[in-house]
């Protein structure tokens, strides 16, 4: 039934067509011999009204929102710089009528808030666009001396169950780590309890794992400021210990190593020389060693990744639990050491199954402009992952390009101001003001002026299908994944090009 509807509306366009602009020719013929026969009549009235109202009819229906019009879609003819408002208006809610047919095959993750219920049915709706489903839900809090996981209240046992009939995207609820850092770390009881409570929580709902999002707060606390201890102090303790006799001497260095932040070869050398000349060797350095978070922070990554695998889902596919982590971009040219950097990427890549990379927020109320440049997204990813030519070792596969679903209304006059707005309010924005739609180049994103009741100026970037497809495109040329902030912010039509 569906289907011949399809072939009914959608054959017939070319050829209707071609048949009118045949029928021009011969009604000009025909007016030409100025006859006044009833016969004309008919076949003026058949190729100037009744023509063209099939035609229109045709047009109309083509691209309406019932229609699969392989291999064109209906959002295909907006792709492009010069849109104009009222065709976003016209198409937005409109989308293909398979919403199960995807344009990549790298994994998608697409967040869902509570807060903009919208994303709840999009997932129903349109599961099988995605690999993995992360609902915004849970926090993991420091309670008295403990740790609490609050969230449970969020949980939709039923939407989930949904998502289970329609495919096989997996849902991995987002954990915040709001538990005090020194605390969390400095603790090895309470690492355990974390992860204990994580992993319970996983197996009693059956999900299919968890997003872990804690480096900004670590970052934030100072836990993170020695990113050469991240990763390589583990080693150099181990080293440390084969020297038996002299590991008083080498813990000492060791402190004196964390203290001074000398790289661990230098270390070596000092151990070295400790060995050759026991009775001369001088005390290099003295202090207290102190307690690495740093270490700790990655470490508790790394144990919480394995803990989830070691687990299998509780549904039928038996796959081993998952752990995706949330990672920001680089905060400057140069990588600062709290930021997450390729050493961590690649320490952490047997842990961690996914890395939910936001790439979004360039902009802000201080500094109004595109909200994720395309350049600034190849920078990025060409810090996290080096330049292509290199190959082997870096897990682009692991890294979830994050695409903003979401835009932002900025002040540009009275002083800075504004923020994020959702397609709802881009739409809203639109009917009201009627914006002459203008394409920035250099970043890659549509973004509108407009002035409004008060005599305020303000400056619209909101993500459209030209925009977004430039990035879908960046992460399959880098082999990447992409992760979406969020599906209920999003127009519907974005789908299409999933
Ligand atoms: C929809 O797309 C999916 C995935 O590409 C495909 O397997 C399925 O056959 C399509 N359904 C129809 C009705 O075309």
């Amino acid at each position: 039934m569906a289907k011949r509807r399809v072939d009914r509306r959608v054959a017939p366009s070319p050829d209707i067509r071609q048949g009118r602009a045949d029928a021009s020719v011969r009604a000009n013929q025909y007016s030409e011999s100025a006859a006044s026969d009833r016969k004309l009549i008919a076949i003026y009235v058949f190729f100037f009204i009744v023509l063209p109202a099939v035609s229109v009819f045709v047009y109309v229906t083509r691209y309406g929102p019932n229609t699969n019009t392989k291999p064109r879609q209906p959002t295909q003819n907006l792709v492009k710089t010069d849109l104009d408002y009222q065709e976003i208006l016209r198409e937005n809610s409109r989308v293909s009528k398979n919403e199960s047919h995807r344009h990549y095959t790298y994994p998608v993750l697409a967040y869902i808030t509570p807060w903009n219920s919208k994303g709840y049915d999009i997932a129903k709706r349109f599961t099988n666009k995605f690999t993995h489903l992360s609902p915004v839900w849970y926090d993991l809090k420091s309670q008295g001396s403990g740790l609490v996981m609050e969230g449970r209240h969020n949980a939709d046992q039923g939407w989930i169950s949904e998502l289970r009939k329609n495919g096989d995207a997996l849902v991995l609820p987002r954990v915040v780590l709001e538990a005090y850092p020194k605390e969390l770390l400095g603790k090895k009881n309470l690492r355990e309890k974390a992860i204990d409570i994580i992993v319970s929580e996983c197996k009693e709902m059956q999900y299919d794992g968890i997003v872990l999002e804690s480096w900004s707060r670590w970052a934030a606390y100072g836990i993170l400021h020695d990113s050469q201890m991240r990763n390589k102090v583990n080693v150099v303790l181990a080293w440390a210990y084969s020297y038996g006799a002299n590991f008083i001497t080498a813990s000492v260095i060791l402190c004196g190593h964390i203290l001074s932040n000398q790289p661990p070869s230098l270390f070596a050398f000092f151990i070295i020389l400790h060995k050759i000349d026991q009775e001369r060797a001088i005390p290099f350095y003295i202090g207290v060693c102190p307690q690495n978070l740093g270490s700790e922070a990655v470490q508790f990554i790394k144990q919480l990744g394995h803990a989830l695998h070691s687990v299998n889902s509780g549904r039928s596919n038996k796959q081993p639990l998952q752990l995706f982590y949330v990672i920001g971009p680089p905060h400057s040219e140069k990588l600062q050491v709290h930021d997450f950097g390729p050493e961590d990427l690649q320490s952490l890549g047997d842990a961690v199954d996914g890395f939910s990379l936001m790439t979004y927020d360039f902009s802000g109320p201080q500094n109004p402009g595109p909200n994720a440049p395309l350049p600034w997204i190849q920078f990025v990813l060409q810090v996290l992952l080096g330049s292509s030519g290199k190959g082997g070792v870096t897990p682009a596969h692991k890294i979830f390009l994050g695409l903003n679903f979401y835009g932002n209304d900025f002040r540009l006059s009275e002083g800075s101001g504004g923020g994020a707005i959702t397609g709802r309010d881009y739409l809203k924005l639109l009917e009201k003001y009627e914006p002459k739609l203008q394409w920035e180049k250099n970043s890659g994103e549509h973004f509108f002026l407009y002035v409004d009741d008060d005599h305020i100026s303000h400056a619209v970037f909101y993500p459209s299908l030209t925009s977004i497809s430039m990035r879908l495109e960046e992460a399959r040329l880098r082999g990447t994944g992409i992760s979406i902030w969020e599906i209920g912010q999003g127009l519907d039509y974005f789908m299409d090009l999933l």
